[in-house]
């Protein structure tokens, strides 16, 4: 598989094999580190790391990651550049094309990262914007490979704000790759209806059943429970309204029960905010898993670093 130049921005650009492709190259690259053995394939690459909003494991899983693989991370936070208010993103992307091999970004703008890529000439990754955040999906997919096995034909089960950058990308991957996926949320937080339909589409092709409900017991059967904040980055003034809004939609042990299965795990793609999308027990409960999924961050992104720009032979 050669994904050589390719920039990472949404899962719809990526096949169901490019997507699992990633994830195998991922575990290959994680059992290596675990055997205390990394790699040279970023050698002589500099990469920038653009980050308009705040950020714990993505900084660190790109830093980590590219210093693992031979090559140099520079950090370039919201403060220290003039993209998009001194200078236009159009000719950010083509100075720093001129100097580095690779740029993610994390912002508000689905549009910004998208220019980026078409102006910079170099591999452009998505560390999240209010549309999208794809890197996660691979940690999350291969945190359930890992306590699951096989994805096809599992049942995932997002809960809380149904229209957010988590559960627009969960939606993507888990119609590609053949993983059942139901968002639980109230109707006013439903994600829009036409990336539903390409999603139903791209879940023919794949057998996922993609499912839009306000009905708690949506959670029946499901493999893997699913949340993330009611309020994300850049929606601080809604915070009164959602916790009004989203309180029946809690990940408590209640809710979880409703699976029906003593097998359930239970997935966040952190920072949580305890007592509000999850009970403190149940993200206890789950803290391996969860830690895992936050681990499989910097596994994943290497892979994503070293199949779009590296020098590595699978
Ligand atoms: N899950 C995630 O993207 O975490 P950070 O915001 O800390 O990068
Ligand atoms: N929906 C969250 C995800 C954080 C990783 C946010 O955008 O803040």
């Amino acid at each position: 598989m050669n994904l050589k130049g390719r920039s990472f921005l949404t899962l719809k650009d990526y096949t169901p094999e490019e997507i699992l492709y990633l994830l195998d190259l991922a575990a290959e690259l994680k059992a290596k580190k675990k055997q205390g053995i990394t790699g040279n394939s970023l050698k002589g690459k500099n990469i920038a790391l653009i980050f308009e909003k705040p950020s714990t494991r993505t900084r660190c899983a790109f830093t980590i990651g590219c210093i693992d693989e031979g090559g140099h991370a520079e950090y370039l936070g919201k403060d220290d550049i003039q993209l998009g208010y001194k200078e236009s993103v159009e000719d950010t992307a083509r100075v720093l094309g001129r100097m580095f091999d690779g740029i993610e970004f994390r912002g508000f703008s689905q549009e910004n990262v998208e220019k980026l890529a078409k102006y910079s000439g170099v591999p452009v990754w998505n560390g999240l914007t209010d549309t999208y955040h794809p890197t996660q999906i691979l940690a999350d997919f291969l945190t359930m490979r890992e306590h699951l096995g096989e994805l096809a034909g599992k049942k995932l089960v997002f809960v809380g704000d149904g229209r957010n950058n988590m559960a627009n990308s969960l939606m993507i991957g888990c119609a590609k790759v053949g993983v059942h996926f139901t968002i639980l949320a109230p109707s006013s937080l439903w994600p829009e209806q036409s990336l539903v339909e390409l999603c139903k589409e791209y879940a023919k092709a794949s057998g996922s059943v993609i499912t839009i409900t306000e009905d708690l017991d949506g959670v029946k059967g499901a493999d893997a429970v699913y949340t993330d904040v009611w309020c994300s980055m850049g929606e601080e003034d809604k915070a009164a309204e959602r916790v009004a809004l989203l309180r029946p939609y809690q990940v408590n042990a209640e809710l979880l029960s409703r699976t029906g299965k003593d097998s359930t795990i239970f997935l966040h793609c952190l920072p949580a905010v305890k007592g509000n999308e999850v009970t403190a027990d149940v993200f206890e409960k789950y803290a391996d898993v969860v830690f895992d999924e936050a681990e499989n961050r910097m596994h994943t992104i290497k892979a994503v670093m070293v199949a779009t720009l590296g020098e590595y032979d699978r």
